[in-house]
């Protein structure tokens, strides 16, 4: 399937508020992609899908992360907001037939992040935030950072959605914490060199 397919499929997933910023964020994941040296066409076909289930009822995504064999932690049982991820990565192997890995964890980390991201995690986390549909506080800088260091934009990302989550006193997930951990003490480990 082509890039044009999956812009078909998804199409009719969503509304065009959503179908055009899946566009947007697949235009910004290759822009990422090639200044970073990340896969170009798994940038596009991850920023193109990553939202593919983010307008599916709730029962529809519960069936297809169970046809794709995933579970879901407690808390991400109660986090309605992070099903899409985690739906939208069963939807690729199963109803698309996608079996590459890069891509199939893009999607499921791109609203979390988590611990030792890929290149391509971190190019879809990124677009996701940069895409040029996006507007909200703090958007100039995350694209300045976005061009400037692509590990910077990921910790100010994941400290921005932490404590946007700690601010409305929503939870947050693991995968999150350990994400910013993560780049937090490689950001330490380089100053310390
Ligand atoms: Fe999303
Ligand atoms: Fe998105």
């Amino acid at each position: 399937m082509t890039v044009k397919d999956y812009e078909e499929i998804i199409s009719k997933r969503m509304k065009f508020a959503r179908f055009k910023h899946s566009k947007n964020v697949a235009k910004e994941a290759v822009r990422l992609a090639k200044k970073y040296g990340a896969d170009i066409k798994k940038a596009e076909i991850a920023g193109i899908l990553h939202d593919a289930t983010k307008e599916t009822d709730a029962d529809e995504q519960m069936m297809l992360i169970q046809k794709a064999g995933l579970q879901l932690s407690e808390l991400e049982r109660s986090s309605p907001k992070l099903w899409h991820a985690i739906s939208g990565s069963a939807y690729i192997q199963v109803e698309l037939g996608i079996n590459d890995k890069e891509i199939i964890d893009a999607i499921r980390y791109h609203t979390t992040g988590r611990a030792e991201m890929t290149l391509l995690d971190k190019v879809i986390f990124i677009a996701d935030f940069t895409s040029a549909d996006r507007d909200y506080d703090g958007v100039d800088k995350m694209r300045k950072a976005a061009d400037k260091d692509l590990d910077e934009a990921v910790l100010e990302g994941m400290a921005f959605t932490i404590s946007d989550l700690a601010q409305r006193k929503l939870t947050i997930a693991p995968d999150t914490f350990a994400g910013y951990n993560d780049m937090a003490a490689q950001k330490a480990k380089h100053k310390s060199k």
